[in-house]
């Protein structure tokens, strides 16, 4: 078989695959889908554009669209987060070898550029005999703003001039755009024509479906994997509990215990940070802006302060927002030597690196890979991670298989939702039907010997729900 691909090296791939074995074993919820539904193969004819982590969890994921019948092309949705010997496992395959690779077309390495960054993003949509995918999946939404943007300013008759106000990533999208409607003045036009659908894993990317979808602009139904009960308070709350103190300590192995620590934002992303944190020792104190989540933060026994008034006693911070300038340059500046600033949430701007990077006489020292000592005038200095981008995947390697078994049972059977029922979903954001976010969950429960209690007949009469589900309202918070 022949395919183009871009990834570090095809050696790495055994290493891959043996993580890729283990992996299996830990996310029944996609090695159940296969058993389901490897034979009816709903996904045949389905062309599958993925930006996602690059991570081996993915890897399971990919091999479990194929299994179902589906071509597919893949990024990573961030510059960081690819694991190099997960992406030559993918473009191998089980069975294949380097000098016959037999997986799929993989773009994505550890520390791309931002040039490359949309180059291979741009490749997962770009499909050999100039065809195009027919479904989406993303993460953060970079893959269908490219669509979007690339169809509007087609239409427009040209990409607007790179401004003094946009970031060095708008930039690099706009050179990326104006290169290819150079080529195909057509491209995206014809592209979003033949999307059924797009399926988004995180709260930053469903944040911008929604937006399209009430500007009436949104141009393919969407599924939002992010709010399946089973994806927002699992892979959000106890992936990050997991893998934030990971990126902490393979990143700079200090000590948690005693250190006074910064939460930014409590939604779901930082109640597992801030749980993880105390875990290990820290003294946790909250920012927040929502009296709701202030609140509840209060009532886990966390200190609810303003960034301003921490800055001399904190040693860590993490945002996890998915808002913008969270902590300031200024804000970098005041805080004690040596403190830790890194941020969780999807996107960089969440901490102002392009402020920090203006400091006069501000230097910047590399530590290892994806960890930055900068240092101010004063001598003070702070370690950054990730150059301010998600640190669990930059630093570390992302949740655990367990936890993104349940995201990805999601993003399947998502999948197979939008591809095999076209028309029946409008140009709308959709959530999966509570039964089967019951069913990502029941998927899920004999790996780990639970043992549910059964309603009797007279028991589900009494509650008003049926013997087999789902078993609360729609408007149930849990
Ligand atoms: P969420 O909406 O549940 O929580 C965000 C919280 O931040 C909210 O409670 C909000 O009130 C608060 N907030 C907003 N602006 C703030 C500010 N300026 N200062 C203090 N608090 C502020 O969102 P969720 O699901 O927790 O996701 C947060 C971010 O993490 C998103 O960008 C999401 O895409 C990303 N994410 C990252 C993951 C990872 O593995 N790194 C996994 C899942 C989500």
């Amino acid at each position: 078989m022949s395919f183009d691909y871009k990834v570090k090296d095809l050696g790495l791939a055994e290493a891959g695959r043996h993580q890729l074995r283990l992996a299996e074993h830990e996310m029944p919820g996609l090695m159940s889908l296969r058993e389901e539904f490897g034979a009816s193969k709903p996904l045949k004819g389905a062309r599958i554009a993925g930006s996602l982590h690059m991570t081996v969890q993915t890897a399971v994921l990919i091999e479990t669209l194929t299994a179902l019948g589906a071509e597919v092309r893949w990024a990573s949705c961030n510059i960081y987060s690819t694991q190099d010997e997960a992406a030559a496992a993918s473009v191998l395959g089980p069975n294949g070898t380097a000098e016959d690779p037999q997986g799929v077309p993989v773009f994505a390495w550890k520390g791309e550029t931002l040039e490359e960054y949309w180059a291979c993003t741009d490749k997962i949509l770009t499909w050999p005999g100039g065809e195009g995918p027919n479904m989406i999946l993303d993460d953060g939404g970079d893959a269908t703003m490219l669509v979007h943007k690339g169809r509007e300013w087609e239409l427009a008759g040209a990409v607007p001039a790179t401004t003094e106000a946009d970031s060095e990533e708008f930039a690099v999208f706009k050179d990326l755009v104006r290169s290819t409607i150079a080529t195909d003045p057509h491209k995206w036009t014809k592209i979003s024509e033949g999307i059924r659908g797009v399926t988004e894993e995180t709260t930053t990317g469903v944040h911008r479906l929604y937006e399209l979808a009430r500007a009436g602009e949104l141009l393919f139904p969407a599924i939002n994997v992010n709010d399946s009960v089973t994806k927002s308070k699992f892979d959000n709350k106890y992936g990050c509990r997991h893998s934030l103190i990971d990126g902490l300590n393979r990143a700079t192995d200090v000590l948690i215990g005693g250190k006074v620590a910064v939460v930014c934002g409590y939604g779901d992303v930082g109640k597992g940070c801030a749980q993880s944190l105390a875990g290990q020792g820290a003294r946790v104190i909250v920012t927040e802006v929502d009296p709701i989540c202030a609140l509840q933060a209060a009532m886990e026994g966390f200190q609810v302060a303003r960034l301003d008034d921490v800055l001399d006693i904190a040693d860590i911070y993490v945002t996890t927002t998915g808002c913008y300038d969270v902590i300031t340059a200024e804000q970098m500046s005041k805080m004690k030597n040596k403190a830790i600033v890194s941020n969780i949430g999807h996107f960089d701007n969440e901490l102002d690196m392009a402020g920090l990077a203006k400091v006069p006489g501000i230097t910047k020292t590399e530590i290892k890979p994806q960890v930055h000592e900068w240092t101010f005038p004063s001598g003070n200095s702070i370690i950054v991670l990730s150059e301010g981008r998600l640190m669990n995947l930059g630093n570390a390697t992302g949740h655990p298989s367990f936890v993104m078994s349940n995201s990805f049972a999601n993003q399947t059977i998502a999948q197979i939702e939008l591809f095999t029922k076209p028309g029946e979903y409008e140009k709308q954001v959709y959530v999966l039907p509570k039964h089967l976010d019951e069913k990502v969950a029941r998927l899920h429960l004999d790996a780990l010997g639970v043992h549910l209690t059964e309603l009797t007949k007279g028991q589900a009469e009494y509650l008003g729900v049926d013997v087999a589900g789902p078993y609360k309202p729609e408007h149930y918070r849990y």
